[in-house]
C-alpha cells in the first residue's frame, strides 16, 4: 500500500482508521466508538473502553507464550553491567513493586513520581504505576531540586520512586540531596519515598518516609492489572512551557496504547521479537514512548542504555550496542550524531563493528541538518530518517513511514504528515497561506489524533489558552516552517520561547526568571544561540542594579551557578554577559530575535522600532567577548 492510500484512507474515515487500529489492542470492554468530542474543543479518544496498559505491555506477550522473549536489555557502559530481562521476568518483577505500592496505599488515579537513571527498574516503576492504574511522572534526572519540587507540587504525588544516584560519565550524581532538597522546598509531602539503592553510592534513606526498593517488596501479594477508562491518564509528563511553571501534559491511557502500536510497523517497520534502541533516556517523552511503552506494547526487545554517544568509552558506543545486542532500529537526537561526526568524522569506529542487522536509523528532537543527515547515512549505509514531534503528541507528527512505505528523503524535511494529523500552516491573521514554501505558525486541524494530549493536569484554561486560543480549531504545536510543493513539511524554528539545547527543550522565560531573582540583577533577557554541536546554547544578557558593589566576573559566576543550582546542569547555561541597557522596541519590548541574530551572524534589519539602535552595538561588542557576532560590524 502507498502512503497516499494510507493518508487518504484516514482522512476519508478517521474513526474506522482508529477503530482498526484498536484491534492491536487487548481490551478488557472494548470502546464503543473512537472519538469522543462531547467537550470539543477537547476531544478524548476510546474514553469507553476498559483496558490495561501494563497487562499490553508484558503481561499479554507471556500469556501468548512470548515470556521468554527479552523485553529490556540493560547496557551499562558506565559500571560496566549487562542485564537481559525476558518478558515473563519483567511480569514478575512489575507484579512485586505494584503490589508493594498497593500495600503501601497507592490506589488507582494516585500520581507517583518517578526521579531515576538509565537503569531497568525506572522502566518497572512505569509499568508497576499503570498496572495498578496510577499515573506517574518521570522527572528527568538532570533537573535541579527545584524543578522537582515544582513538578510535586503540581502532581500531588502520594509516593517519590527514586534511585540514590544517577550516573554522568566522570560524575556520580547524588539523587537524596536532591529529592531532600525537592521535597522539604514543595508544599505537598508524599506519604513515601522507595528508594533503588545503587552501589556507586547508596543513600542514607530518612526513617518513616524512605522504603528500600526490594525490601518494601518482602512477602507482598503480587498485584494484578487494574483496569482502566480509555481516558484515563496513563501518566503525566512535564514539558517546558513559555515561564518557569512546567505544562503537566497529560496522556490518555487508551489513544496512548492504539497509537504506539501502530506507529511501531507503519514507521518504524519492526516487527515483534527485532531489537528495538532509543538512545534517549526515561525522562524525556521519546523514552517514555520508545524505550518503554511502544516496543513492549509490540513485542519487541528494548535497551536501556546508560551511556552517552561519546565518552563511554569512545564514539563507537553506539556501534558496538547495535552490534552486540543486534538492534534492528535506533532512534536518537542529531546532536548525538554531531557529537560522535566531531570525535570520529572519518567513521572509523563504525567500520570496527558488524552491523549486518541494523536497518533504519530514525532522528527526531531538534531540527536535523541536513549536513548531520548526509554523514550518518554515509557512514552507516542505511536509511536515515528525520521526524517531526513533541511532548504533546507523544509520537511522530510528520514522517517518512518506512513500514507502509519508504518515501524519498529530502535533508531538512521529516517528510509528510502521519495519519491523524492535518498539517497547516498560517500567516499572522490565521489564514493559510498561499504559496507552498512560505513560512508561517505550524498547525494541525482539531481534533488531535490518539495519544496526543487531551489537556493539561488539572489546567484545561491554561491548554486552551496555550494550545488552541491563538487560532481556534487547530491545535497550534509552537514550531514555525513550511511546506513544500510536494507536501513535505519543514520545521525551522519556535514562535515561542523554547530552545532545543541537545536535544533537550527547555524554556528561556524560565531561565530569565531565574537570573532575575538574583539581587543584583535589575533586567535580563535569554536567547538561543546557535551552536554547531548541541543546535542551541542559551545566552543570557543581565544589567545590574545601580550600587552593585560585586564585580561583573563574580555575578556572572554566581548566575551560571543559580540556573544549575535551580533548573539544573542539563540547562547548559554557561553564556553571560553584563550590558548597560538592553536593546528595545520603544513600547519596551526586548528585541530577543535581533540580537540572536547578531549572534548567529544572520542576516537581520534594524528593527523600525527601536528605541535607540546604538545599544545593538553595545550587544555586538559583548558577544565577541563570548566568541559570537564574529562578522558584525565588518564590510
Ligand atoms: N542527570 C544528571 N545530570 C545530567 C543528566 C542526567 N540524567 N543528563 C545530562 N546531565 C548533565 C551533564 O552531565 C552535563 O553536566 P556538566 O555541565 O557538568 O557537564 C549537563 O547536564 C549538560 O548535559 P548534555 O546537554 O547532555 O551535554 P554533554 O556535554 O554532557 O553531552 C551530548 C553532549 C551531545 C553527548 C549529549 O547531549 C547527548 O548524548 N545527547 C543525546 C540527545 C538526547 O538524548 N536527547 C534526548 C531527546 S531525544
Ligand atoms: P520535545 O517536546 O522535547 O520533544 O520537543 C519538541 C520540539 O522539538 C518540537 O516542537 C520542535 O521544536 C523540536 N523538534 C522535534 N523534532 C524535530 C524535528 N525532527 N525537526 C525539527 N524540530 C524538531
Amino acid at each position: 500500500m502507498a502512503y497516499s492510500d494510507v493518508y487518504e484512507g484516514w482522512k476519508n474515515d478517521p474513526e474506522g482508521f482508529w477503530m482498526k487500529a484498536a484491534e492491536a489492542i487487548d481490551w478488557v470492554e472494548k470502546p464503543t466508538k473512537a472519538l469522543f468530542d462531547e467537550n470539543a474543543p477537547l476531544y478524548e479518544w476510546f474514553s469507553d473502553g476498559m483496558v490495561n496498559t501494563c497487562y499490553n505491555a508484558v503481561d499479554r506477550h507471556v500469556e501468548a507464550g512470548n515470556g521468554d522473549r527479552v523485553a529490556i536489555i540493560y547496557d551499562s557502559p558506565i559500571t560496566g553491567r549487562k542485564d537481559k530481562i525476558s518478558y515473563a521476568e519483567l511480569q514478575t518483577r512489575v507484579a512485586s513493586l505494584a503490589g508493594a505500592l498497593r500495600q503501601q496505599g497507592v490506589e488507582t488515579g494516585d500520581r507517583v513520581i518517578i526521579y531515576m537513571p538509565m537503569v531497568p527498574q525506572a522502566l518497572e516503576a512505569m509499568l508497576a504505576c499503570s498496572r495498578l492504574g496510577a499515573i506517574h511522572s518521570v522527572v528527568f534526572g538532570g533537573f535541579a531540586a527545584n524543578e522537582l519540587a515544582v513538578r510535586i507540587d503540581d502532581a500531588k504525588p502520594k509516593a517519590i520512586i527514586a534511585a540514590s544516584c544517577g550516573l554522568e560519565p566522570g560524575r556520580v550524581v547524588d539523587y537524596k540531596p536532591l529529592l531532600d532538597g525537592a521535597i522539604d522546598q514543595a508544599r505537598h509531602k508524599p506519604d513515601f519515598c522507595i528508594i533503588l539503592q545503587r552501589e556507586e553510592m547508596p543513600a542514607e534513606l530518612t526513617q518513616g518516609r524512605d522504603h528500600d526498593w526490594y525490601e518494601v517488596q518482602n512477602d507482598v501479594e503480587p498485584a494484578e492489572c487494574v483496569p482502566v477508562r480509555g481516558d484515563h491518564p496513563v501518566y503525566v509528563l512535564y514539558t517546558s512551557g513559555t515561564t518557569g511553571a512546567p505544562k503537566g501534559v497529560v496522556r490518555p491511557t487508551g489513544g496512548h496504547l492504539v497509537a504506539l502500536n501502530w506507529t511501531m510497523k507503519n514507521i518504524y517497520n519492526v516487527d515483534p521479537g527485532d531489537v528495538f534502541w532509543a538512545a534517549s533516556d526515561v525522562g524525556w517523552v521519546v523514552g517514555h514512548s520508545y524505550i518503554c511503552y511502544a516496543p513492549l506494547i509490540h513485542g519487541n526487545t528494548t535497551i536501556v542504555f546508560e551511556g552517552k554517544p561519546i565518552g563511554t568509552p569512545d564514539a563507537g558506543a553506539f556501534w558496538r550496542v547495535i552490534a552486540e545486542h543486534k538492534v534492528s532500529v535506533m532512534f536518537t537526537a542529531p546532536t548525538a550524531f554531531r557529537a560522535i561526526r566531531k570525535e570520529d568524522p572519518e567513521g572509523e569506529h563504525v567500520r570496527r563493528h558488524d552491523l549486518a542487522h541494523f536497518r533504519t536509523l530514525f532522528l527526531a528532537g531538534e531540527r536535523c541538518d541536513p549536513d548531520t543527515l548526509l554523514w550518518a547515512e554515509a557512514q552507516l549505509g542505511v536509511p536515515v530518517i528525520d521526524h517531526w514531534w513533541q511532548t504533546e503528541t507523544g509520537w511522530a507528527i510528520a514522517a517518512n513511514p518506512i513500514g507502509i512505505e519508504h518515501l524519498p528523503v529530502k535533508p531538512g524535511s521529516p517528510t509528510l504528515p502521519m495519519p491523524g494529523y492535518d498539517i497547516r500552516i498560517l500567516d499572522e491573521e490565521g489564514q493559510e497561506v498561499d504559496r507552498p514554501g512560505t513560512i508561517g505558525a505550524v498547525v494541525a486541524k482539531l481534533p488531535l489524533p490518539p495519544s496526543c494530549l487531551p489537556t493539561l493536569w488539572q489546567a484545561d484554561d491554561r491548554f486552551r489558552q496555550a494550545y488552541l486560543s491563538r487560532y481556534p480549531g487547530y491545535y497550534l504545536t509552537g514550531d514555525a516552517g513550511y511546506v513544500d510543493e510536494d507536501g513535505y513539511v519543514f520545521i525551522m524554528s519556535r514562535i515561542d520561547d523554547i530552545i532545543n539545547v541537545a536535544g533537550h527543550r527547555l524554556s528561556t522565560g524560565g531561565m530569565e526568571e531565574v537570573l532575575a531573582g538574583h539581587p543584583a540583577v535589575a533586567e535580563c533577557a535569554v536567547l538561543g544561540v546557535a551552536d554547531t554541536l548541541k543546535g542551541e546554547l542559551p545566552m543570557g544578557f543581565v544589567v545590574l542594579k545601580s550600587g552593585v558593589t560585586k564585580s561583573e566576573a563574580e555575578v556572572m559566576k554566581e548566575l551560571v551557578a543559580k540556573v544549575r543550582d535551580e533548573i539544573g546542569p542539563v540547562a547548559a547555561f554557561k553564556l553571560v554577559a553584563v550590558v548597560k541597557r538592553l536593546p528595545k522596541t520603544r513600547s519596551g519590548k526586548i528585541l530577543r530575535g535581533t540580537m540572536k541574530k547578531i549572534a548567529d551572524d544572520a542576516a537581520w534589519n534594524m528593527p523600525a522600532t527601536i528605541d535607540d539602535p546604538t545599544i545593538l552595538d553595545e550587544i555586538a561588542e559583548a558577544l565577541r567577548g563570548l566568541g559570537y557576532a564574529r562578522k558584525h560590524g565588518s564590510a
